[in-house]
């Protein structure tokens, strides 16, 4: 049988490859131009580390983690998001002690086994943000400028950013119980999941996409009417920091997200052209998570973007794929001799930063300059039995389709300046 990419996993072939560097790279510039530094945590953690951050009751931690128990029965997971993992690594380095706010960017690999559907993966890349250590209404709404400004500028146009509030514990408490309250009547007319998540996570009710359910929960209250003074004053200062960066939000005040950790700021970030799975983005606050995961009592907030949807999302053509120029040099050789020549002529080359290839499969000279041809190679270098001879090169400009004798000395000098330009370039 054969053996196949597993489903929800999708190979990065060299073509593509090019516009994911290109991605990036300008995902890693604005993080930093914002202040923040790469963190890199492994991709498999403790289990735990999951079902207490994220939650017991979400779907990620019920049905879509990848846990197995290793040799010595220790239950593992493959990371399903990085907030969790960052803040792990946060308390165990005690960053907190090395700077009172801790800003990171991470991009990689996240794991999730649902199932599978256009732009649904189960092996998907994040690029995410957390920023650590302050309650700042500013700060969120620097985490937000920063994720519109990445997608803007890798070619998103026409995202919606839906913002909203959770509150504090106290206010999330007794809005469940409002929730509860007013959907203890229409129990009855709730599917199953949503009469499950009653019990265990009311708030979820929000996410469901049965129309029954939707018709239900669309006439209750928003997680704002029942906020306490400060989270309101919160929520209305991040408003206001983001209108001063003319930054286009709606309120979407049933916004809950599907991870438990968060409190007060929310948001999502949506792209109409991407059908059911439509969140290019996510992030909010998550001021208790460090705390519950035994470290200080440190505010926080972060975002994440999905690579794979962001990509979905841009117009195309608007992001130059990483370049992909052909080699400065295709070495082109005739009989064993001359390939030994060219063998160390290569490295001789290579040494000196200029990018060469030549044949290893003793082609006939007609078939190696096509294929030097095909690579896009800038220049071809001839070695035949009469340059062999007199010690010579044929260097042959395949763009202008001239050609000189030359020596490897002077090869060199010539060529210098052709992967001059490409490293410029690049
Ligand atoms: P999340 O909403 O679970 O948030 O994921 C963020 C983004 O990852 C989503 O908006 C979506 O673009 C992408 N994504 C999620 N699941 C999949 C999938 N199965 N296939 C393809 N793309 C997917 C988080 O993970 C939080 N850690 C964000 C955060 C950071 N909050 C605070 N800091």
């Amino acid at each position: 049988m054969k053996i196949q990419a597993l489903r929800g996993t999708k190979d990065i072939l060299p073509e593509e490859a090019g516009l994911w560097s290109a991605i990036e790279a300008k995902a890693k510039a604005l993080c930093r131009v914002f202040g923040y530094q790469e963190i890199r945590t492994p991709l498999l953690e403790e289990a735990g580390l999951f079902t207490r951050s994220i939650g017991k009751s979400s779907d990620i931690v019920r049905k879509e983690m990848y846990t197995f128990s290793d040799r010595k029965k220790r239950m593992l997971s493959l990371r399903p998001e990085g907030t969790a993992c960052v803040v792990r690594a946060y308390i165990e380095h005690a960053l907190d002690k090395t700077s009172q706010l801790t800003k990171l960017y991470y991009l990689g690999p996240m794991f999730r086994a649902e199932r599978p559907q256009a732009g649904r993966l189960r092996q998907f890349h994040h690029i995410g943000v957390e920023a650590i250590g302050s309650a700042d209404p500013y700060l969120d709404a620097e985490v937000i400028a920063l994720a519109v400004k990445i997608i803007e500028q890798l070619g998103v146009k026409g995202y919606k950013l839906k913002l909203n509030t959770l509150g504090c514990e106290k206010d999330r408490k007794k809005y469940k119980t409002i929730l509860r309250e007013k959907l203890k009547q229409k129990l009855k007319l709730l599917c199953a999941d949503c009469r499950a998540r009653y019990k265990t996570n009311v708030l979820r009710v929000f996410d469901c996409k049965n129309p029954d359910c939707k018709n239900i929960t669309q006439d209750l209250p928003g997680t704002d009417a029942h906020l306490c003074p400060e989270c309101l004053k919160h929520h209305a200062q991040v408003k206001l920091a983001l209108e001063s960066l003319r930054i286009n939000y709606v309120s979407a005040p049933h916004l809950v997200r599907g991870l438990d950790y968060y409190t007060r700021t929310c948001f999502e970030i949506s792209h109409h052209n991407l059908g059911a799975q439509d969140a290019i983005g996510a992030g909010g606050r998550y001021d208790n998570l460090i705390g519950e995961l035994g470290g200080p009592q440190t505010p926080a907030v972060g975002f994440a973007l999905g690579i794979e949807r962001v990509i979905a999302a841009m117009t195309p053509g608007e992001i130059k794929p990483g370049q992909t120029t052909g080699p400065c040099l295709y070495c082109a050789v005739m009989g064993p001799e001359a390939k030994k020549q060219g063998f160390h002529l290569l490295a001789g080359l290579r040494a000196e930063g200029i990018s060469c290839e030549m044949d290893y499969q003793n082609k006939s000279l007609k078939a190696q300059m096509r294929q030097a041809n095909k690579l896009a190679a800038s220049y071809a270098a001839i070695i035949g039995e009469e340059e062999l001879k007199k010690n010579t090169i044929i260097l042959r400009d395949m763009q202008n389709k001239t050609q000189i004798e030359t020596t490897t000395n002077q090869l060199v000098k010539e060529l210098k300046q052709c992967s001059g330009l490409t490293t410029a370039e690049n």
